[in-house]
């Protein structure tokens, strides 16, 4: 199959077609490109997970682009989830609800909940209300990074699908928060760009990890994810990461720092393979899955700054721990 990249608005309606007709469409969202299919049509769904090789037993997410369709797909919606919605939604939040016999088993992996987001991206907003609810995971093959440009998507899915719609960069750069709320206590199940912070405000007694919020079981968090094709490892200061640097050059590896300019005078990016991460921890998350591709096919052994785990630091560090395998220096 030819897999043509469409600039987002241009490709709209054939897009809208293409999801009506039960094929599949890449689109663009705020958090990283999704790979999408008419979330009521389980012979279209089932090509998402022929496409990207992913396991059945993972669920996916269905994007609104309205409130008015979550009674379609939920059932015994709680107050708290408007509360929530009319707070972050549309935006970089997914919340888990009791699904409704319309939604089909294949898009919740046979589970009785459906995670339900309404994206902020306009051209998935508008995707969306052309044509209907989308079930989309990331648009990457199962187990590599999420996409944040439409290249990332041809890389890894090229022949798989028809049509990518080109949004450009994906404005936060890491997968969106997932917030259970079919559980005894709101649970997070994936830390995103909606910190447990944020949350805490509005829900009152939440807890960060192990209190009344655990970070916990969302199916897709047992396998490895988000993983480079070379090693890769967390620096705990600058000094280790220059240290880990010299050694690994001397074993024969090509090393890369991937960290933020803010450190550039520490570990004197002119000697050293160096991909910045921007300044700010906003750019570091914008950034970071793009510079782990691009690592990831220059160099072979990748060392990535630590950020400091609370707020958005945390959301972001729960993907590099995942890409480095929890592998510190
Ligand atoms: O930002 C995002 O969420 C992106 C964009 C495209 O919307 N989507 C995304 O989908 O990251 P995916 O499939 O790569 O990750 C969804 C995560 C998986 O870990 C999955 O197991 C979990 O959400 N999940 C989906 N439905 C669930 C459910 N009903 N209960 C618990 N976890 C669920
Ligand atoms: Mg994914």
């Amino acid at each position: 199959m030819e897999t043509r990249i469409v600039k987002g608005e241009e490709g709209l309606q054939e897009a809208a077609s293409l999801i009506k007709s039960g094929e599949l469409v890449v689109f663009p969202t705020e958090t990283v490109y999704g790979l999408g299919a008419n979330a009521f049509d389980e012979n279209a769904v089932k090509k998402i997970f022929i496409a990207k090789g992913r396991p059945q037993d993972n669920p996916l997410i269905v994007h609104i682009s309205s409130l008015e369709e979550v009674s379609r797909l939920a059932k015994d919606i709680p107050d708290l989830f408007y509360t929530l919605a009319n707070k972050f939604m549309p935006g970089p939040i997914t919340i888990v609800l009791n699904k409704s016999e319309n939604v089909p088993d294949i898009v919740t992996a046979g589970g009785k909940t459906v995670g339900i987001r309404m994206p902020s991206n306009p051209i998935a907003n508008k995707l969306i209300a052309m044509s209907c609810p989308i079930a989309a995971p990331s648009a990457n093959k199962s187990k590599h990074i999420s996409p944040t440009k439409a290249e990332h998507v041809y890389d890894d899915l090229k022949g798989e699908v028809p049509l990518i719609l080109d949004g450009g960069e994906c404005e936060y750069g890491i997968e969106s928060t997932v917030l259970d709320l079919t559980t005894d206590a709101p649970t997070v199940l994936r830390p995103g760009a909606v910190t447990i912070e944020m949350l805490q405000e509005v829900i009152g007694d939440v807890y960060v990890n192990n209190k009344v919020i655990k970070i916990a079981k969302s199916p897709g968090m047992k396998y490895t994810h988000y993983a480079p094709k070379c090693s890769c490892v967390v620096a705990i200061s600058p000094e280790s990461a220059r240290k880990c640097y010299e050694e690994k050059e001397k074993e024969g590896f090509n090393p890369v720092l991937v960290y933020r300019d803010i450190y550039r005078d520490i570990i004197h990016p002119s000697e050293f393979n160096f991909i910045s991460l921007g300044i700010t921890i906003e750019q570091y998350e914008h950034n970071i899955y793009a510079a782990l591709r691009e690592a990831e096919e220059k160099y072979d052994f990748i060392i990535v700054e630590n950020l400091k785990e609370e707020g958005l630091g945390a959301s972001v560090m729960n993907r590099v721990n995942k890409a480095s395998s929890n592998n510190k220096v």
